[in-house]
């Protein structure tokens, strides 16, 4: 006997009145109007019954730190930095945890089972690494939680010398974090950003872990370091396995060499996550007008082959002070910063919020199909158009299987004469 049968949902791919069996934590068939024994039976009313969301940039250490001590005043990437500064000397291992797993609930709701979070490792102390540890293995049933080493203030920055982060950097690595990062356009010059890139991915390549760097986060026209990412990829066989995060200095590179980069992109087989909330009000801050976008080439990323993801980045924290965890929310700024109208792109949009970022987390029995993990989220939306149209409520969410978070559908009830009494709107 099945453990779940949902019947009559619609999926991401368009395919309609399909039977979703469930038995032991995954999918044993996926097909169209299964009738089979079934502890519990679900009727989807037609609804979109889509793998969870996966969120492939975060920084979970920061997130809910808003107004701590202070709040951005300016709300500028410039003053979030000097504010997390600030708040550094002052965390606490307990309140790491108790804010991150807060957040986790936020993201359960919200679909969102899967967050590759970026840890700043440049406090000699590791105590976020060591909360984020915990939070891990704490969230575990419920989150696939990865965590990528991130030194804030430049690998090769420290006050005491180039050693002194990267020391940091290998003990957090050490004590079990799973990706190695970078931020190369934070270091002092560019040939000390391309020197963190060799540094670091070799150290990637040496212990076998995957790579995901903040890259080129900046409006410089000039910035470089994509291209060292990928040619390091190439030149150490890591193909496949390094994610260039963020990339918007390549909204203002000149398009005869983004030409030219863009194979090599995809030669390197980069993964690519853009930040869409984050870089459209922290990009374009030194112009007066017209005022840069600062998103990366999304689209033409995607027509050259390589897998873009959208991130989420921040939630209410010294840089961003918005967000909930949705990343519909994410996939509807992304869509309207990059304008992808197209029905086609619409549709990658949906992609760079689920399959996507999946693929960047190297997340394995993921997706609709059978053998694949029981994880699921049961959309108010007809369409994953829609879904991103409404931001559409959550209105169950499965891991292997299990009833993990419920949404009451969102229904306005009207009182107007001649009309009717309900709207939710759907057409
Ligand atoms: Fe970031």
């Amino acid at each position: 006997m099945l453990d779940l049968l949902i019947h009559n949902a619609t999926l991401p791919d368009g395919r309609t009145a399909m039977s979703v069996a469930v038995q032991e934590g995954r999918i044993v068939e996926v097909t169209a109007g299964l009738m089979a024994p079934a502890h519990e039976v679900l009727d989807a009313q037609g609804m979109l019954l889509s793998p969870p969301f996966v969120d492939a940039h975060f920084h979970m250490d920061a997130t809910l730190s808003y107004g701590l001590p202070r709040v951005n005043q300016s709300g500028t990437l410039l003053e979030g930095i000097a504010l997390w500064g600030e708040l550094k000397p002052l965390l606490t291992q307990d309140a790491l945890i108790e804010r991150a797993l807060t957040y986790c609930d936020w993201a359960v709701a919200k679909g969102l089972l899967a967050i590759r979070t970026h840890v700043d490792v440049c406090d000699p102390r590791l105590l976020a690494v060591q909360a984020l540890l915990e939070v891990k293995k704490r969230v575990a049933p419920y989150i696939d939680l990865q965590l990528v080493v991130f030194p804030q203030d430049g690998v090769l920055r420290g006050a005491q010398g180039p050693q002194q982060h990267m020391d940091n950097l290998v003990r957090a690595l050490d004590l079990g974090v799973d990706v190695v990062g970078g931020i190369p356009h934070f270091e002092r010059t560019m040939a000390d950003g391309a020197l963190s890139v060799k540094l670091l991915c070799e150290l990637a390549a040496r212990r076998g872990l995957r790579v995901d760097m903040h890259c080129d986060e900046s409006d410089d026209p000039h910035s470089r370091h994509v291209e060292t990412l990928a040619f390091e990829t190439q030149r150490l066989g890591l193909q496949g396995r390094v994610t260039g995060s963020h990339l918007t200095s390549m909204h203002s590179m000149d398009n005869y060499y983004v030409s030219k980069l863009l194979p090599l992109m995809a030669e390197a087989q980069l993964q690519v996550v853009a930040n869409p909330l984050i870089n459209i009000t922290l990009q374009g801050r030194h112009d007066s007008y017209p005022k840069r976008r600062g998103m990366t080439r999304v689209p033409e990323l995607l027509a050259a082959g390589i897998n873009v993801a959208f991130g989420h980045d921040c939630v209410m924290d010294p840089w961003y002070s918005l967000g909930s965890g949705d990343m519909l929310e994410v996939a509807h700024m992304g869509l309207h910063v990059a304008q992808m109208t197209s029905q086609a792109a619409m549709r990658q949009c949906f992609d760079a919020v689920t399959v996507n970022p999946a693929r960047v987390l190297g997340l394995e029995r993921y997706g609709l199909a059978g053998g694949c993990h029981a994880d699921f989220v049961l959309l108010q939306a007809g369409n994953p158009v829609e879904a991103i149209r409404l931001r559409a409520p959550r209105l169950k969410v499965f891991r292997r299987g299990r009833l993990l978070s419920e949404t009451a559908p969102a229904t306005s009830a009207l009182h107007l004469p001649g009309r009717p009494g309900l709207t939710s709107m759907m057409p």
